[in-house]
């Protein structure tokens, strides 16, 4: 969603502006613009369309030149893309950028107009609350910040700057997440950790309701009564070359490498005697063994890993696990008690849907557990217990190695609930185990040897207009992430389906080469799997079958095997989960699509 930067220092701020904006590119967005105090004035660039094309504008039209100011990338909800709705927006004395949604806007905007406020050049929420800053502006910063504050309902995070305090930028959040990076004599703030990583390791996270005025090289800090708050600095883990293609094409094949690398770092730690121990995520044996029934809630990749968790859950463990998608679980007025345990799975830590899941459950009195990749999120520090995944900044929309990690969370967790309710031995616990730290080598192997039939394959499928994925047990809980990723950057219509319920309608739908990609790497199914390869291909279809290599399938049922090795069968979702990528990857290259940023879609959905 939109993306937020600032600063204040000695370098060009608009060349850091701008730059910093490029780092928040994956977080999608339609148009771009900046505001740079330049002579004691405000002056503003922006624009619809990319980053390239605001430096081209200003290249035009003269860029702003100062030591001060605010940037922002524009995912559109209110109002359509344009010049004209693009941040920074303005008051008389006031001018902002905003991520986030003001629910109310339309009765502001009306009390605004009631009041002779009647300047409004967008459509956006965002001038609203610039308008309104300024109609309370009486001088006070911190006093006009506060009483807009309380007028607003949504969730958002706001760089503002006000005419006459040159050379300062203020920043507040609510929700919508916001941190401040702190340099040599030189200050940042932005949406998220990548955007100043190539300044500063060192950055404060803002918590609801504080304001940081950044001044002088410095910041400030203080709540929305003024009260000055000390906070403590966070250093990033990771370096800047972390969020860069290092060599790379595109950020999400060097993702897909990266996937050995980011399960070794998140199991390893959690890995003890040869057996798991999540003691240091605050789960305790004592929790475990009290479950009485287990709600996986998240949103588009990370659900589809709690469906595999789902399925390895109630294998091994034998409790009732219940999988469902964060905007609907919200507003079904779940039945949560306090021996359930809701999990709630997310790679940002941010998303709308999923940390209202987590508010719900906490209100209702269940335990909440998050699975989180960014450190500091939201939900990772309102949970009461979490468990990070280490998969380091993932930038590509398309989500690969934090599902990966996700999955391999999963496995950790119905390891040791399986232990702590005495369904699974010692012995058992530590052979599945074994297994898992094999997983960085061999899903290593499996990209190499699965890269060049994926890029063969995926040439297959650039022409078609609509394909299905099918598989049984595990391989549909897959299947459903295979062909998610398929459609989101190829943008094929896909959808996936449990291969037994293909005769109870979608059957109907094979004609003649349709694509259909065949999960079949559950052996113990892999018979009744077959048949309905063979029905979809006997009606014409055009079969991709993804098995293990020693999986006996009669070659006529395939027009095109990916064979990858075999593990056991509970843990073939880490394996065969990497050409389902690679065909999704290679699909949308040789389409010649955005490959990282695909249209219409945003990396952190912080607005529901
Ligand atoms: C798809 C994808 C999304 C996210 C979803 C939840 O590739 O990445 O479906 O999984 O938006 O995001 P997080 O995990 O940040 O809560």
């Amino acid at each position: 969603m939109c993306g937020i930067v600032g600063y204040v220092g000695p370098r060009d701020c608009t060349d850091v502006l701008v730059s910093a904006l490029t780092k928040l590119e994956y977080r999608g967005y339609d148009s771009a613009g900046i505001a740079v105090f330049e002579g004691g004035k405000i002056e503003v660039a922006k624009t619809k369309g990319r980053l390239a094309d605001l430096s081209a504008k200003m290249e035009r039209e003269g860029k702003p030149q100062g030591h001060a100011g605010i940037g922002h990338t524009r995912w559109a909800t209110h109002g359509e893309p344009s010049d004209v709705n693009s941040h920074p927006h303005s008051g008389r004395r006031v001018t902002i950028v905003h991520n986030g949604i003001i629910e109310n806007y339309k009765q502001l905007k009306q009390f605004l107009i009631d009041n002779d406020r009647t300047e409004f050049l967008s459509d956006t929420d965002t001038e609203v609350v610039a308008q309104l800053l300024d109609f309370y502006y009486d001088g006070n910063p911190i006093r006009c910040i506060r009483r807009t504050l309380h007028e607003l309902r949504g969730s958002f995070a706001l760089g503002i700057v006000f005419a006459d305090r040159p050379e300062t930028v203020y920043a507040v959040r609510c929700e919508s997440p916001l941190i401040v990076g702190q340099g040599q004599n030189e200050v940042f703030i932005a949406s998220d950790v990548p955007a100043i990583i190539k300044y500063t390791k060192d950055y404060y996270l803002l918590e609801y309701g504080e304001i940081a005025i950044l001044k002088n090289g410095s910041v400030q800090f203080c709540s929305l009564h003024g009260r000055v708050i000390e906070k403590e600095l966070h250093t990033a883990d990771w370096d800047e070359d972390s969020a860069e293609k290092g060599g790379y094409p595109h950020f999400m094949i060097k993702e897909i490498h990266e996937q050995p690398t980011a399960v070794k770092t998140t199991i390893m730690p959690r890995i003890e005697d040869g057996l798991p121990n999540l003691a240091e995520c605050g789960i305790t044996f004592g929790t475990l063994r009290r479950l009485k029934n287990i709600f996986i809630v998240a949103c588009g990749t990370a659900m589809h890993a709690g469906m595999v968790g789902k399925y390895v859950i109630e294998k091994l463990a034998r409790v009732p696990v219940t999988v469902d998608i964060a905007s609907e679980f919200r507003y079904r007025d779940p039945m949560l008690s306090r021996d359930d345990l809701v999990i709630i799975i997310s790679q940002s830590g941010e998303t709308a849907d999923s940390k209202a899941v987590l508010n719900l459950a906490k209100e209702r009195g269940a335990r909440t557990l998050a699975i989180v990749n960014v450190k500091g999120s939201s939900i990772a520090r309102e949970a009461d217990m979490v468990i990070y995944t280490h998969a380091g900044p993932e930038i590509a929309v398309a989500s690969t190695k934090a599902y990966m990690v996700q999955l391999a969370v999963m496995y950790l967790f119905a390891f040791e609930t399986a232990i702590a309710k005495g369904r699974i031995d010692e012995t058992e616990c530590r052979h599945l185990t074994a297994e898992l730290v094999r997983m960085p080598k061999i899903i290593e192997q499996t990209i190499n040897a699965v890269v060049d039939v994926c890029q063969y394959v995926s040439t297959k499928l650039i022409t078609a207009d609509s394909l299905l994925y099918i598989g049984r047990g595990l391989d549909y809980a897959l299947s459903m992430e295979g062909s998610l990723k398929l459609k989101e950057i190829s943008y094929i219509h896909s959808e996936s389906y449990a291969a037994g319920e293909l005769k109870h309608g979608t059957i109907s739908l094979i004609t003649e080469g349709m694509p259909v990609i065949a999960v079949a790497t559950q052996n113990t199914l892999l018979e009744k799997t077959v048949s309905n390869i063979k029905e979809v291909k006997a009606r014409g279809a055009m079969t991709i079958v993804i098995c293990d290599e020693n999986a006996d399938i009669d070659k006529d049922a395939a027009d095109y095997m990916i064979r990858i090795p075999q593990i056991s069968e509970m843990l073939m979702p880490m394996v065969a989960t990497v050409p389902m990528q690679l065909l999704a990857y290679y699909t949308s290259v040789n389409k010649g699509n955005d490959v990282d940023k695909p249209r219409n879609l945003a990396k952190s959905v912080t607005v529901e």
